[in-house]
C-alpha cells in the first residue's frame, strides 16, 4: 500500500468517484451524454482586470442572477456550477452523525459528495411512477439535516408536483433544509419553486448556467434561498469561488440580449427533442420512451447493450442508465443541434436488435 493510501481517510479509500460523461467516455464526435447544450455561444472577455482577485460573490453577476430568478440579491451565491452548491450544502449544513435524504433514481453527485464529507445518505426510492414515496421520507426522517430534490429530474425527465413539494417542505420544517435542484428549470420554466423563498425558511433552489444557457464549459452555478441560508453556506464557500473571466462571460449570458438567444436555442432543442421522441416511439426494439420535461429523452430496450455499443461505433455518445434502480434496459438521450438528431436517428433507424 502506498504512503498516500495509508493516509487517505477511510470513507474516501472505498469511495468511486462520479462517473461524468468526460471522464467515462472519450472520443466520439457527437456528444449526447451529459445533457449539455449543443450551442456554442461567442462572448467578449476584459482581460485588463486579470492581475486582481476577483469580488467573492461578483455584484454585477449576483444582481443578474437575482434579476432573472426574481429574487433579491442577498438571496443569491454564485458557486462552481451547482456541483459546488451540492457540496457547500452538505458541509454548511450535516453533522457527522446527521444524513442527507435523496430519492432515487435521481443525480448522483449528491451521495458522492455526502460521502466525501463522511456524511451518511438515506435512499428513499421514488414511486414506480417516479413520484416522492412521502409515507417512506417521513418514516426515515430521524437524523436528516438536508434533503435533495431534482425536478426536473436527471435522468427520469419527471417533474416533482408542486404539492409534493410543500409536503416535504412542511414535513422537514425546524429539521432540514430542502435542496430543490432546478438545474433544468428552464426547460420547464413554469415548475420553478424560486418564488417561495420567503414562505419557506428552509427552502434552497439549485440552478446552473451549464445546461440551456450552454456554458457548462466555465462551471458556473448559483443557490436561491434567504438571506440566513446564503450567509451560513458564504462561510464555507473558498474566498475566490467566480474568475473574472466567469463572471463576464456569466453577465453577457444573463443580459436581456443573452436570455434572449437562451430562450430562442431552447425552442430548437425542443423541436428536435420532440422529433427523437416521435421517432423512438416508432422503433419496436423499443418498449417505453418516458415522458420529460428536460432536454434529455429516457427510453428502455431489451437491446440496450447492443445499442448503446452500436452508436459508439459510429461516434455517437449517449448513457446507460440501465444498472440503477428502477431503470432497467435504460438509456438516456441528450437532445442536440438538428444535425446531431438527424444522425442519431439515421442510426437508430438502421438498428437491428
Ligand atoms: C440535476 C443536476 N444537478 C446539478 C448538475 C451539475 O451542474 P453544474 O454543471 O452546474 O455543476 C447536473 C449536471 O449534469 C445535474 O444534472
Amino acid at each position: 500500500m502506498s504512503l498516500a493510501e495509508q493516509l487517505t481517510r477511510n470513507n474516501i479509500k472505498g469511495l468511486v468517484p462520479y462517473a461524468s460523461a468526460r471522464r467515462s467516455m472519450s472520443g466520439g464526435r457527437i456528444w449526447l451524454n451529459a445533457n449539455e447544450s449543443p450551442f456554442a455561444n461567442e462572448y467578449q472577455l476584459d482581460s485588463s482586470v486579470l492581475n486582481r482577485y476577483p469580488d467573492f460573490q461578483p455584484p454585477e453577476l449576483i444582481q443578474a442572477y437575482a434579476n432573472y430568478a426574481g429574487v433579491e440579491k442577498n438571496q443569491v451565491l454564485a458557486s462552481r456550477g451547482a456541483d459546488e452548491a451540492i457540496e457547500l450544502l452538505i458541509r454548511t449544513f450535516c453533522e457527522d452523525d446527521e444524513s442527507i435524504m435523496i430519492c432515487p433514481p435521481t443525480y448522483g453527485m449528491y451521495a458522492i459528495s455526502a460521502e466525501t464529507c463522511n456524511i451518511n445518505t438515506k435512499k428513499v426510492p421514488l414511486n414506480p411512477d417516479f413520484t416522492l414515496n412521502i409515507a417512506e421520507m417521513e418514516k426515515h426522517k430521524a437524523g436528516v439535516k438536508l434533503v435533495f430534490i431534482c425536478t426536473p429530474n436527471n435522468p427520469t425527465g419527471s417533474l416533482v408536483s408542486h404539492e409534493q413539494i410543500k409536503a416535504v417542505l412542511e414535513l422537514f420544517k425546524d429539521q432540514a433544509v430542502v435542496a430543490i435542484d432546478e438545474a433544468y428549470i428552464e426547460f420547464s420554466p413554469e415548475t420553478t419553486v424560486a418564488g417561495w423563498l420567503n414562505d419557506y425558511p428552509n427552502l434552497a433552489v439549485m440552478r446552473t448556467m451549464s445546461k440551456a444557457f450552454a456554458l457548462a464549459g466555465i462551471r458556473c452555478g448559483y443557490t436561491l434561498a434567504n438571506q440566513h441560508i446564503i450567509e451560513a453556506m458564504s462561510k464555507v464557500i473558498p474566498p475566490y469561488p467566480i474568475s473574472w473571466p466567469v463572471a463576464q462571460i456569466a453577465c453577457q449570458a444573463l443580459s436581456a440580449d443573452g436570455i434572449a438567444r437562451m430562450q430562442s436555442q431552447l425552442e430548437q432543442i425542443n423541436a428536435q427533442k420532440v422529433r427523437i421522441e416521435k421517432a423512438l416511439t416508432e422503433l419496436d426494439y423499443i418498449y417505453e420512451v418516458l415522458p420529460s420535461a428536460s432536454n434529455f429523452i429516457m427510453f428502455r430496450t431489451e437491446a440496450k447493450k447492443a445499442l448503446f455499443e452500436c452508436l459508439i461505433a459510429e461516434g455517437i455518445l449517449i448513457r446507460d442508465y440501465s444498472s440503477q434502480i428502477m431503470l432497467d434496459n435504460s438509456l438516456r438521450i441528450s437532445v442536440g443541434s438538428q444535425a446531431e438528431t438527424d444522425a442519431l436517428l439515421s442510426v437508430m433507424q438502421a438498428f437491428k436488435a
